[in-house]
């Protein structure tokens, strides 16, 4: 098909497009959908944007052969970040980094995990009740407990230290990082601005106390080493990069799953009797344990229909490294792909009454449903993605075993669409003993 004849946005002055995006990434999406439900392409400078939004063409996307296709430009530019870690790497060698980091995904281990996720999420109903609170930034809490899930599971301490340094240095250059997008960031970056200099100094920061840990974990037996046990024989710089990818990743995205399945239920009643019915009667009074997973349907659910509603990752982007021809588009190479999870997800052609919370509907939704992709597919699948769906079922069950949430804003709360879908300003709740 002729480039000119492909439908989508026209820049009516050049950058138009690029601020509209960047002003408010899920609107955009989201207005240029009604127009163009499937596929459509726009040009920032000289580089063609395709979003594709139809799940037989999602599907070519992430299932493509590694040599076709490499991360999108926001992924590369993470690397600024991230160093050259699991979800930076690229071909080979992120084939042989995943080989590497496996073995501490396999289901054996993820059970194991399962303690620490339950005892973590005990310590912290505790803790609300001995600090008697009552309203909480639910976003706050959730991420100061999955950085504790992370870091004990991962490296076999909890960080309490670390933790805010990690967390202050996090926001400073996901801040900035925005910029990083710029298709002139190369030469900015060798500017005195202050937002670089922010993103610069946050990134060396991270950089130090991962290294930190990396050279405190070498002083220990193997057996104390976490993940860094499955990384011998790699350059110290590789340690840190994939512990900092894994800290980082590991993290927030369960974070923001878990605040976003709270506001929800604390917005939808029934649900929560519905949750609760199921705790009582699969755990009784006891603590739920990672092989109560299964039985936990409606528990499953909730974080599934969370997921949908409200995908953490809410978009995958790629760059094709050779021409494409797809249903008759030809997309020329180096394009930048994106598969919006946010559309697809909310999309009435795949999910009836889509913007509604509907647990229940898991009951019918296919396993595979392509429609469906929080943790994105392929060879480049979130490796985390057995470990986020049991923290996130066992922590949801640890809380409303004991606890409810209610709403305190009215409104729907702000989001912020960066690397991650997260809400824009935190997110209070009241927390209440259950009746
Ligand atoms: C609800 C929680 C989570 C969501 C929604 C999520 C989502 C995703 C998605 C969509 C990708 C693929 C990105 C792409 O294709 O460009 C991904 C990759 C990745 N995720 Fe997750 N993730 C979650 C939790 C985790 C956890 C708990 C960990 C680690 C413990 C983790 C570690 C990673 C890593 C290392 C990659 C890169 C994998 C690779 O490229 O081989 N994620 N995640």
């Amino acid at each position: 098909m002729r480039v000119s004849t492909i439908p989508g946005p026209k820049n009516r002055f050049p950058g138009e497009i690029f601020l509209q995006v960047q002003k408010d990434p899920l609107k955009f999406f989201t207005r240029q959908h009604k127009t163009y439900p499937d596929i459509y392409r726009w040009t920032t400078g000289s580089q063609q944007v395709w979003v594709v939004s139809e799940p037989g063409l999602v599907r070519q996307l992430l299932t493509g052969k590694p040599s076709e296709f490499q991360k999108g430009r926001a992924l590369q530019r993470s690397r600024l970040l991230l160093g050259n870690g699991l979800l930076t790497a690229e071909g080979e060698e992120h084939m042989a980094h995943r080989r590497m980091m496996q073995p501490a995904f396999r289901k054996e281990c993820i059970q194991d995990y399962g303690i620490v996720m339950v005892e973590e999420s005990d310590a912290l109903v505790r803790s609300w009740a001995k600090r008697g609170v009552g309203e909480v930034d639910i976003h706050r809490e959730m991420m100061e407990l999955t950085f504790t899930i992370i870091s004990r599971t991962m490296l076999g301490i909890s960080l309490e230290q670390e933790r805010h340094e990690i967390s202050q240095a996090l926001e400073q250059a996901l801040e900035s990082f925005q910029l990083t997008l710029l298709p002139f960031f190369d030469l900015l970056r060798r500017l005195p601005f202050p937002a670089v200099r922010r993103f610069e100094e946050a990134k060396d920061k991270l950089h130090a106390i991962v290294d930190r840990l990396v050279q405190d974990a070498e002083a220990k037996p193997p057996e104390e080493r976490g993940i860094l046990s499955f990384l011998d024989g790699v350059s110290d710089q590789l340690k840190s990069d994939q512990l900092l990818t894994i800290l980082l990743a590991g993290h927030e995205t369960t974070a923001n799953a878990l605040t976003f399945a709270v506001h929800l239920l604390s917005r939808h009643p029934q649900s929560v009797r519905k949750l609760q019915e199921e705790l009582d009667s699969a755990l009784g009074q006891r603590q739920p344990r990672a092989d109560d997973y299964r039985r936990l349907t409606y528990t499953r659910w909730v974080v599934e229909e969370t997921l949908r509603l409200y995908p953490p990752a809410w978009m995958v982007g790629r760059s094709n490294l050779k021409a494409l021809d797809w249903d008759g588009y030809e997309i020329p190479e180096r394009s930048l792909i994106l598969a919006p999870q946010w559309i697809l997800h909310r999309d009435n052609r795949y999910f009836s009454e889509p913007l509604e919370f509907r647990p229940q509907r898991w009951a019918d939704i296919p396993k595979n449903e392509p429609a469906y992709f929080p943790f994105g597919g392929g060879a480049r699948i979130c490796i985390g993605e057995g470990f986020a769906r049991m923290e996130a079922v066992l922590a949801l069950a640890t809380m409303f075993q004991k606890l409810e949430f209610e709403p305190i804003e009215v409104a729907e709360p702000e989001l912020s669409a960066g690397i991650t879908l997260r809400p824009k300003h935190g997110l209070k709740v009241r927390v209440v003993p259950r009746p």
